[in-house]
């Protein structure tokens, strides 16, 4: 039998993000799919995958616009299929004390394509972020990786034990 295809798309300013969605497909192909990992903004098709991941950092309360764009570029294939949307973000480990629900615009996406799940991840903002606020932000010590490869390790086992579920 060969191996189901799943994509793992992120859209990321400063590559927290785009960690996380490494961490996924590396999960998932151990998990025996065949998982490409790809940026959000170069996702035309999603019509060769059997289920898709899809992830994005916040600023401000909002989903990283290549995420956002994805998400509507591809939404008549995703609607298809088995989708999970991510979010990574909380510089700090609230995401790990209990659940982060989506914020609005992502609530609304998921509704909008039948996600199956959404997940808030822990993000990350260190010394090699750019930007002004991130700099700031390091400087007085409101920085760090917050990022649990075993909880987004979990995660992508979950993913995995479904899409099997669906076979
Ligand atoms: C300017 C700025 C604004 C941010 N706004 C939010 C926010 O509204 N909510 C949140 O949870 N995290 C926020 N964060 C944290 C980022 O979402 C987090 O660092 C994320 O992991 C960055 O992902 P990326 O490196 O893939 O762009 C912000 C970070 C910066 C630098």
């Amino acid at each position: 039998m060969t191996a189901k295809r799943v994509l793992v798309a992120y859209g990321s300013r400063h590559g927290a993000t785009a960690g996380i969605a490494d961490e996924i497909g590396r999960t998932l192909r151990e998990d025996g799919f065949d998982a490409v990992v790809l940026p959000a903004d170069t996702v035309t098709d999603v019509s060769g995958y059997q289920g898709v991941v899809l992830g994005g950092a916040l600023y401000a309360g909002r989903w990283n616009g290549k995420a956002r764009r994805c998400a509507r570029r591809n939404a008549e294939q995703l609607r298809e299929k088995p989708l999970w949307l991510f979010s990574s973000g909380p510089v700090d480990d609230s995401a790990e004390q209990h659940d982060i629900p989506p914020v609005h615009g992502v609530a609304r996406r998921m509704k909008n394509l039948g996600a199956r799940e959404h997940i808030t991840f822990g993000g990350a903002v260190t010394g090699d972020t750019a930007g002004s606020i991130a700099r700031s932000m390091v400087r007085h010590g409101k920085g760090g990786d917050f990022r649990n490869p075993a909880r987004i390790h979990a995660w992508a086992h979950h993913i995995g034990t479904e899409l099997d579920a669906g076979s």
